[in-house]
C-alpha cells in the first residue's frame, strides 16, 4: 500500500483535520507539529530531532504516500514521533490528506 487510496473530498479532510487537532490518540499531532503543521507545537521543543514541518513543501512533497503511512502507524523509533497504531487505515489515509495540504 504506497499510494493513499483515499481522495481529498470535503469530507476525508475535515475528517483528517479533527483527527490532527483533536482526536488522535495519544495525542493530537498538533501538540507537536503545530495547530498550523509548522512543527512549532508546545511539545516541540523536548524533541531532537524536531517534530517535521509540514508547512514546507520542499519537506514532505519528496516523501512518498507509503512512508508517511508507516511513520504515522509505527511511529518513528528513537525519536519524538509516536505509534498511533489505534488509527484504522482510512484514519491515517485521512491525515495524511490534510497534512499534504498544509504544504505550500
Ligand atoms: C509527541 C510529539 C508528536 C506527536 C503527538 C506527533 N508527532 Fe509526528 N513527529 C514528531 C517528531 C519529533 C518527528 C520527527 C522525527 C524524525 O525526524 O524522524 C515527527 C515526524 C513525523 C512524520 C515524519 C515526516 C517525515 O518527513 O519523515 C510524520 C509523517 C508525522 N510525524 C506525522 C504525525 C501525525 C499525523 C501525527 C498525529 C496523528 C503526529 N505526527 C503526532 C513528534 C510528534
Amino acid at each position: 500500500m504506497c499510494k493513499n487510496p483515499l481522495e481529498a473530498t470535503e469530507e476525508n479532510l475535515k475528517k483528517g483535520k479533527m483527527l490532527y487537532l483533536v482526536k488522535a490518540k495519544p495525542l493530537p499531532c498538533k501538540h507537536c507539529h503545530g495547530l498550523s503543521g509548522d512543527g512549532m507545537g508546545p511539545m516541540a521543543r523536548g524533541f531532537d530531532p524536531p517534530p517535521r514541518d509540514f508547512t514546507c513543501a520542499k519537506t514532505i512533497k519528496g516523501v512518498p504516500d507509503g512512508q508517511l503511512f508507516w511513520i504515522i502507524q509505527n511511529g518513528s523509533p528513537g525519536t519524538g514521533m509516536l505509534a498511533f497504531n489505534g488509527l484504522n487505515d482510512e484514519q491515517i489515509w485521512q491525515v495524511i490528506l490534510y497534512i499534504r495540504q498544509l504544504a505550500k
